[in-house]
């Protein structure tokens, strides 16, 4: 049976805003990326999910899929981001399978909880290597399509139709820093600078270029094999003045905000979706 639209899609939108549009996606098995691509996938776009294990990336195509009839949902799982010739073969796949790609969801990311007297050079380098370089790698493999997609959609659009968006996941450790998270925090900042400079190469073609940075989403992977060592019961009405922690829809939905005839003008900017948690971070 499908996940009902309400745990990954408000009322808000109205259902075809993306007919036609394809959708390229990395870490959209994960949590927040399969809420990001049903609500996309329901509001009528086709969608090429990436990752790295073939299983695991099969069966959420398989899942999201089930959201609309008709729905193409491609999984290209054995694609790790570090390794940018697999992700240009996937785009390249997507592209020449799905009739281009119109959105792209930056989402791959690793993590773990460690100190920095407990990271090896290496343990640092992996975060960076799949957080930044990762993100790096997709858009550059996606760049040209987006380029395509953009010039066939020209922002704003009459017809409503939008193309040529991305979308990169962020965090808010690196605004106060964040113990046990040195690496994440830095890899975060450095993707955040990045979308800045894609939005000012890209914005004249008609592209859109942004982060979505989430706060504690419940749920996630992030969440409960990471947080829950560090984070009590009663941490989210302490910690976020909006006194609940994220959902993975609050997170679908900014994204399809971010992607909608409704966010022509947001360009090189950060969508922090965290109930204004990251004011009183650290306070945790
Ligand atoms: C210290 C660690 C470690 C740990 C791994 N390392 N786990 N160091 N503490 N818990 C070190 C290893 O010893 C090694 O260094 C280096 O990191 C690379 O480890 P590998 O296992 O070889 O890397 P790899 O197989 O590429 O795996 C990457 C990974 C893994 C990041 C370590 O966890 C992963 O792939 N995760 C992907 C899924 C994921 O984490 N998703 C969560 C995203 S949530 P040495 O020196 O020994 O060679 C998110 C938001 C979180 O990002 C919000 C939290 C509040």
């Amino acid at each position: 049976m499908a996940v009902p639209r309400s745990e990954y899609l408000s009322s808000a939108w109205a259902d075809g805003i993306f007919a036609n549009r394809v959708l390229f996606i990395t870490g959209g098995a994960g949590s927040i990326g399969s809420a990001q691509t049903r609500a996309l996938v329901h509001l009528g776009a086709d969608a090429c999910i990436i990752g790295r294990s073939v299983e695991k990336t099969e069966a959420a195509a398989k899942e999201v899929a089930k959201v609309r009839s008709g729905a193409r949902v491609l999984g290209i799982g054995g694609v790790d981001v570090r390794n940018f010739d697999n992700l240009k073969a996937a785009a390249d796949r997507c592209a020449k399978e799905l009739g281009g790609i119109d959105f792209v969801v930056a989402g791959a990311a690793g993590n773990f909880i460690a100190p920095i007297s407990a990271l090896s050079p290496n343990a640092f380098k992996t975060v960076m290597d799949i957080d930044t370089i990762g993100t790096f790698n997709t858009i550059k493999a996606t760049i040209p399509y987006l380029i395509e997609s953009a010039a066939k959609n020209p922002n704003p659009n009459p017809s409503g139709t939008t193309g040529g968006r991305l979308l990169s996941t962020s965090a808010t450790f690196h605004y106060t820093g964040m113990p046990l998270q040195s690496h994440v925090s830095a890899a975060k900042a450095a993707i955040d600078s990045l979308m800045g400079s894609v939005a000012l190469e890209y914005g004249p073609y008609g592209i859109t270029a942004n982060c979505v940075a989430p706060g504690a989403i419940e749920g996630t992977e992030g969440m409960e094999r990471l947080a829950s060592s560090v984070i009590d019961e009663n941490a989210k009405t302490r910690a976020v003045p909006s006194g609940r922690w994220g959902t993975v829809r609050d997170i679908a939905d900014a994204t399809v905000f971010a992607f909608s005839d409704a966010g022509n003008y947001v360009n090189g900017t950060t969508l922090v979706v965290d109930g204004a948690g990251w004011r009183r971070q650290g306070g945790l």
